[in-house]
């Protein structure tokens, strides 16, 4: 098999398995079940190869650490911003709330899933965004999808920015709102959408705070003003955001001081938090809207009581601890400083979310196969989760990184550039 014919049967394979399968071709109209076997002779062949980067069974996990494969890995992939997922009082609610509650509510939060813990937690979160009312979900995808097909139909218009997170899209979806996408972070093309919305249409800008795979920021402030001057709602998915801007972590509308101006607030507690879940937080009578018309919250089981407990344990480790925000942030400031250093096509940010731009998906994979052979865990992000010829490394850091894991994962960094010419030799290297 050629290196081409290898390269396009990749592109191929991830196109399929990372598609929007409304995006597929028709090509099992015989058989439903015609797709999958197809897929399998694909991807069979990258799963062969090794670089197959999906799904990678972890051993154990500890947060800046990982095993797999019985190998000791630096955790560079994961979300887990703050280090909380291990953190003793984390740890110690979830089994508290266990042993009081027991496993599961068994229902949905409308019928015999709420507990007093869900209320309490509600009002601490909204207290410390400054919202009137907040409410918890089973998790960060079904509150976006609760939120957005609570409030939006046929009528109404949201405008998206092209790199949102999946969860928005399939929002719309839901709603059955007109989508209206404005490219990524274009606030000239935001303003052309806007103005070009028909008379009598509901208007939502709904964006991330964060962008997951980039890391970069939504500029809030003029998204905020277009809102204003255009009368459309906003919403921030601040799942990348919250305990990782602002001063106390208080997320992209704490950062830039706009958060009076934002309606909607949501974030998930699978990140910073250290569990699964997530809320929404905004005026108590679209929040009490949502928690009766929100689909994804009424007809699915509530969160349970011991990922609720944790999340509220690791909310308030966040608060008394604000220093771990700026640790996750400075952690990923020198991480990008010197790989840029190094020579790699790092994109300039100021969150813990490194974007390393490489450009073409089979060296992605093969930089990703041998940075984790180097132990070091990284996210490989290919078309069509990025456009063709886009790729990139997602490199995420945390705030109980230490300065030898860093220095370990620089070393990776700078062998494997070297290797596939993608950085300069150091200089002792290339002397040696
Ligand atoms: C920006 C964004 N929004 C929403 C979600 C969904 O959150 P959860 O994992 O809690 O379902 C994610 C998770 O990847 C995300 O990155």
């Amino acid at each position: 098999m050629t290196w081409v014919s290898l390269n396009s049967i990749m592109n191929d394979s991830i196109d399929q398995l990372l598609s929007d399968r409304h995006l597929l071709p028709d090509q099992d109209d015989a058989d439903l079940f015609a797709k999958a076997f197809e897929f399998q002779k694909i991807v069979g062949a990258s799963r062969a190869m090794g670089i197959y980067p999906y799904f990678q069974p972890l051993e154990c996990n500890l947060g800046a650490e990982a095993q797999l494969k019985g190998k000791k890995v630096i955790m560079l992939g994961s979300n887990n911003y703050l280090g909380l997922t291990t953190h003793p009082k984390v740890r110690e609610a979830a089994i508290e709330a266990i042993k009081k509650y027991g496993t599961s509510m068994t229902g949905s939060r409308l019928l015999n899933g709420t507990l007093e813990l869900h209320e309490t937690f509600e009002h601490e979160i909204a207290e410390f965004l400054g919202k009137e009312a907040a409410l918890v979900f089973t998790t960060g995808y079904q509150v976006n999808l609760g939120v957005i097909s609570a409030l939006a139909n046929h009528n109404t218009h949201v405008y998206l920015d092209k790199l949102n997170h999946a969860s928005l899209f399939d929002a719309v979806q839901m709603s059955e709102a007109r989508p209206i996408f404005y490219k990524h972070l274009n606030m000239n093309d935001l303003e052309k959408a806007l103005a070009r919305t028909p008379l009598g249409k509901a208007k939502l800008v709904a964006t991330d705070g964060v962008f997951s795979m980039e890391g970069d920021i939504a500029p809030l402030k003029e998204i905020a003003s277009l809102c204003q001057r255009y009368k459309a709602r906003l919403l921030v998915d601040d799942a990348h955001a919250f305990g990782v801007l602002g001063t106390r972590g208080e997320g992209s509308s704490g950062h830039f001081g706009v958060s009076d101006q934002v309606d909607l607030i949501m974030s998930t507690f699978s990140k910073t938090l250290a569990s699964t879940g997530g809320f929404v937080a905004g005026r108590a009578e679209i929040i009490d809207y949502i928690k009766h018309f929100g689909r994804s919250m009424i007809f699915s089981a509530s969160i349970t009581p011991g990922n609720l407990a944790a999340a509220r344990a690791a909310f308030h480790i966040m608060k008394a601890e604000p220093e771990r925000v700026h640790l996750a942030r400075g952690n990923a400031n020198r991480l990008r400083k010197e790989l840029l250093a190094m020579g790699w096509d790092v994109a300039l940010g100021e969150t813990p979310i490194i974007s390393i731009h490489v450009g073409n998906d089979l060296t992605t994979l093969a930089l990703w196969k041998d940075l984790l052979e180097a132990g070091v865990y990284v996210n490989p992000v290919v078309h069509p989760a990025v456009d063709k010829d886009k790729a990139l490394l997602r490199v995420s850091t945390i705030a109980t990184h230490t300065t030898a894991h860093l220095d370990q994962a620089l070393e990776a960094f700078q062998v494997v550039g070297e290797r596939y010419g993608l950085i300069q030799k150091q200089a002792a290297h290339a002397s040696g």
